[in-house]
């Protein structure tokens, strides 16, 4: 009986201890959320699709289009702000979080959007603007009202420290102080972004619980996860301490530069990620954060001690990376010793495309080849940016008379502002792209003629073409899914190569990233591997260990015994 009962002790402790292994076996490998398979998309919608010609895309002109975004490879849609707004900032000052602007249609459109979505196993993630709200939004509208108004505590109020003397030195990003005064009540409030952009107080509770609220609400509606925008400066010192100002420079908008030490990245942040993320637990939901860092230790902050605070924190500093082999292969190393999972981005609505940033005005496609197969390849999410998968560049306004970012209208000529990079998409060779039959909002660039969806899809050369082929290996090759990361050639300065490998199968890339032909011996039978076969290739070619790369070739082949 004793030993009976021994025996049977020994079986439930060594089928709990199983029960880790055989999860990881039903789910392949060690890793495997959804949001760690899929690749995102980012849909700035006033330049996507516009099903209703009135020169603005919208969510149907999104919904007209899941079959190329399917065809393509995509898993994930994160859409910018479609929510009502005066469009100040283009969406990103919210009047109601809860509904959606009648330029881009209705809430039932948004319902359809996401079904129609779900029959192609693609989620639609949203931009949850944090950091403040529109001046016109209802709550803002009650805060100023009056000092004893409900909703004063829920943005940030502050006397003048004299007569037209603001509470402090801090300066706005979009140039000005920080502080705007208001008549009213005599009192200025705090905007880290445009006046009418006035940020929300998260140390009162009544403001959490409301912004909690409306990730639930969503979450509902069938929405798969969140960009946070602006994360890093949710909270301010409460005792709004001048921050530090570096002597004798401007900015580009003539303000003093300074050091954000008292209203960037505070450590409060992380107790809001973590509630944020456990309501999006509930929901199976992802946080993917607009996290600007400027070192790999304040990315990791963003992951939480337990990985409990953002999934897909995005690491902006790949782009700004120099095009260089080294540079990119240090970032890579320090990157995967942080040890979250990597969020690479190469282009968003914010800044001058990767194509632009990296053409050299000559091989410019060949370039965006490389960046697609670096990006692609790696270890970790990729977030694309729309038009980057055939080439579209940033086309700024020639004229400040036809600037619409609220930056370039303030900065020009240091800064022209962003509208460069939210031009029409490209569709084909019709007029205005085939975008809108109406006036676009903003004006298409020539480029269209030449790097369009439609004659992109019929060249197997295109960069469109190649996106397509290296999504589909990314999706359907084990060592891309689940496998390790392993530098190779690490000396090599103009060469960046890598293993990926998952069981007993790698894959190796070579990207040239000269503008001169490299050969590259990869001695890997130390590894056990004689040749490589091409997968996906460009410009490159392969024969036993050696790889023949063109100028920006690429190469992606598969290693055989
Ligand atoms: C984020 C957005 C940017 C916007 C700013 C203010 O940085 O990406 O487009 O202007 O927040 O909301």
């Amino acid at each position: 009986m004793k030993n009976l009962f021994r025996a049977l002790l020994i079986l439930v402790f060594a089928c709990a201890s199983l029960v880790p292994v055989c999860a990881q076996q039903a789910n392949g490998a060690d890793r495997h959320q959804w949001w760690q398979d899929a690749v995102f998309y980012e849909v700035y919608p006033r330049s996507f699709a516009d099903s209703n010609n009135d020169g603005v895309g919208d969510l149907n002109g999104i919904a007209s289009k899941l079959d190329y975004l399917k065809d393509l490879g995509v898993d994930a849609i994160w859409i910018t702000p479609c929510f009502p707004s005066p469009q100040v900032d283009f969406g990103y000052d919210v009047s109601d979080y809860e509904n959606i602007d009648p330029m881009y249609g209705t809430l039932a459109d948004f319902d359809n959007l996401v079904a129609q979505a779900k029959k192609r196993n693609i989620r639609v993630i949203l931009d949850f603007v944090v950091n403040h709200t529109s001046d016109q939004h209802k709550w803002f509208l009650d805060s100023k009202s009056s000092k004893t108004a409900a909703r004063r505590d829920w943005y940030i109020w502050r006397d003048g420290k004299g007569p037209g003397e603001p509470p402090n030195n801090w300066v706005s990003d979009f140039g000005g102080s920080a502080w705007q005064f208001d008549p009213t009540t005599n009192q200025y409030y705090y905007h880290y972004f445009a006046r009418q952009q006035p940020d929300l107080n998260w140390r009162n509770p009544a403001v959490k619980k409301a912004m909690f609220d409306v990730t639930r609400w969503w979450y509902q509606r069938g929405v798969a996860g969140f960009r946070l925008d602006a994360v890093d400066t949710l909270f301010e010192d409460p005792n709004l301490h001048d921050n530090p100002v570096v002597d004798h420079e401007k900015n580009e908008f003539g303000d003093p530069v300074e050091i954000n030490k008292y209203n960037d990245k505070l450590p409060e942040v992380h107790d809001v990620l973590r509630q944020l993320r456990s309501v999006a637990d509930q929901s199976d939901a992802v946080l993917i954060g607009e996290t600007w860092t400027s070192n790999v230790a304040e990315l990791k902050q963003y992951y939480g001690l337990h990985n409990n605070e953002l999934q897909m924190p995005m690491d902006l500093m790949f782009t700004k990376l120099k095009f260089s082999a080294p540079v990119f292969r240090e970032h890579i190393r320090n990157i995967n010793a942080a040890g979250g999972w990597p969020v690479y981005v190469i282009s968003n609505h914010d800044i001058v495309r990767s194509y632009d940033r990296y053409g050299d005005g000559q091989h410019n496609d060949q370039i965006a080849k490389v960046m697609a197969a670096l990006y692609l390849t790696l270890r970790g999410t990729p977030i694309m940016y729309y038009g980057e998968e055939i080439g579209m560049k940033t086309t700024p306004p020639a004229r400040k008379e036809d600037v619409k970012d609220p930056i370039g209208r303030t900065g020009w000529p240091k800064e022209k502002g962003r509208d460069g990079e939210r031009t029409p998409m490209q569709w084909n060779e019709s007029a205005n792209a085939g975008f809108t039959q109406a006036t676009p909002w903003l004006p298409v660039p020539p480029t269209y003629k030449t790097h369009n969806v439609a004659d992109e899809s019929r060249d197997p050369n295109s960069i469109l073409d190649f996106y397509k082929q290296l999504l589909k290996l990314r999706h359907t090759n084990p060592a891309l899914l689940d496998g390790s990361y392993t530098a190779v050639n690490e000396q090599d300065p103009n060469v960046l190569a890598y293993l990926r490998t998952y069981k007993d199968q790698s894959v190796l890339v070579a990207l040239n990233m000269s503008n001169a032909p490299q050969k590259v011996n990869f001695d890997l039978s130390p590894n056990g591997f004689s040749s490589a076969t091409p997968l996906v290739a460009t410009q490159a070619s392969a024969s036993g260990h050696i790889v023949s790369l063109e100028p920006f070739g690429v190469f992606v082949g598969q290693l055989t015994k």
